[in-house]
């Protein structure tokens, strides 16, 4: 497979240095659920959400071909599903997980009109870096071909630039010789925890 080709794979292959299989993991944006399904298959626990019923739907199916066990209820399911908005996630997740991704932007064959959006994708993401252990990493696939997507990555990726250098270390992943509509990918580990 070629790595830099493919933003997905890509985006995983740095997560999994930052796996601890004993460690929890969040998924903020589960559509049909294949990052979810990724990091059941290396955590302990998985917290996924999505604001629309039907993405964790699909998302059922994918869990339960993989024998993969699933939730509504924060119970010793490998995955808790949560249908609510991603700003919510202290609300769920108590533990610190290593690994927190967002694949921004609309379900994939879904409805393009319900998309991620600048307010939302920034608190969370914003919470995101609160929560996360030392040594763990935030992955933000973001998708600037679409307005909303233009929206978010100007302010995540100004955002990331004044993060405190002494606590948070982040690298961006931007396909240079693509067209503008190309994913670009943030990742941000946390050194150490804020005083
Ligand atoms: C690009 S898709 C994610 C694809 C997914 N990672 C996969 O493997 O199929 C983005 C998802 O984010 C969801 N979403 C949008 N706003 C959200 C929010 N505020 N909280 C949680 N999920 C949200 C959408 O419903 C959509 O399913």
């Amino acid at each position: 497979m070629n790595l830099i080709q493919n933003t997905t794979e890509l985006a995983l292959y740095v997560c999994e240095k930052y796996i601890r299989k004993d460690g929890i993991a969040v998924d903020g944006t589960c559509g049909r659920g294949k990052d979810t399904l990724w990091l059941a298959e290396r955590c302990r626990k998985v917290y996924s959400f999505d604001i629309q019923r039907k993405a964790l739907a699909s998302a059922e199916e994918l869990l339960r071909e993989n024998n993969i066990g699933f939730s509504y209820e924060n119970d010793d399911s490998a995955v808790m599903l949560i249908n609510d908005s991603h700003e919510k996630i202290e609300e769920y997740v108590e533990l610190s997980p290593c690994v927190i991704m967002f694949n921004l932007g609309f379900l994939p064959g879904g409805n393009k009109e319900i998309t991620t959006s600048l307010q939302s994708t920034m608190a969370a993401l914003k919470t995101s870096l609160k929560i996360l252990d030392t040594g763990g990493i935030l992955c933000v696939t973001i998708y600037p071909g679409h307005k909303e997507g233009l929206k978010e990555k100007k302010a995540i990726l100004k955002w990331a630039e004044s993060l405190d250098k002494s606590v948070f270390h982040c690298v961006y992943a931007d396909m240079l010789n693509q067209t503008d509509k190309a994913p670009q990918i943030l990742w941000i580990t946390k050194k150490k925890q804020i005083i």
